[in-house]
């Protein structure tokens, strides 16, 4: 891995765009409108697949190798980690209740939103936390053996969105990005 930090903050920033999709669907959603459930779907899904599968796993890696250099960090630290697993809980009650959308046309708009809002809020948070706490102490304590067991400990698997080659499903995120 050529510059760890900076792939770390990159997938960040891509995770931060999707949140933003999300609530501009959302917005459409408050106005009255009726949001693009599909798209929504796509992105929940992939932060179901990649977010939970790769990056947190990678993360909750890097935060043990941290605590070796910073044990007062414990607490913060542990808290990121739990929401982790709140993060991908509620990621795939939001994409359930997408997904039966999509399916049947029912929606019940409250739980929706109040799914979706969540999610929006808690997400952004966590980003912002790991953005201004762990980053810069990652980049400051960890070695060479630390980053590469922090990338041992997902499988090697390529972005399915922002990757070179984009997995057949979000080809029309990904050119929804790109808009
Ligand atoms: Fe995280
Ligand atoms: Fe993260």
């Amino acid at each position: 891995m050529a510059n760890p930090i900076a792939a770390w903050h990159q997938e960040h920033a891509y995770f931060n765009r999707l949140l933003a999709l999300l609530q501009r669907e959302m917005d459409v959603f408050h106005a009255g409108g009726s949001p693009d459930y599909q798209l929504m779907l796509d992105i929940i899904t992939y932060l179901r697949e990649y977010g939970d599968h790769s990056h947190h796993p990678r993360e909750d890696e890097a935060f043990r190798r941290l605590l070796r250099h910073c044990p007062e960090r414990a607490l913060p630290i542990a808290r990121l980690q739990q929401e982790h697993r709140v993060i991908a809980h509620a990621g795939e009650a939001l994409r359930e209740m997408l997904e039966s959308v999509v399916a049947d046309g029912v929606v019940q708009r409250a739980e929706v939103e109040m799914a979706a809002a969540t999610y929006l809020v808690y997400y952004g948070n966590h980003i912002a936390r790991e953005e201004e706490d762990v980053l810069p102490r990652a980049a400051k304590h960890l070695s060479a053996e630390d980053w590469q067991a922090v990338k041992e400990a997902a499988p090697a698997v390529r972005d399915p969105l922002f990757g070179p080659e984009p997995a057949q499903r979000f080809q029309e995120l990904r050119r929804r990005i790109a808009a």
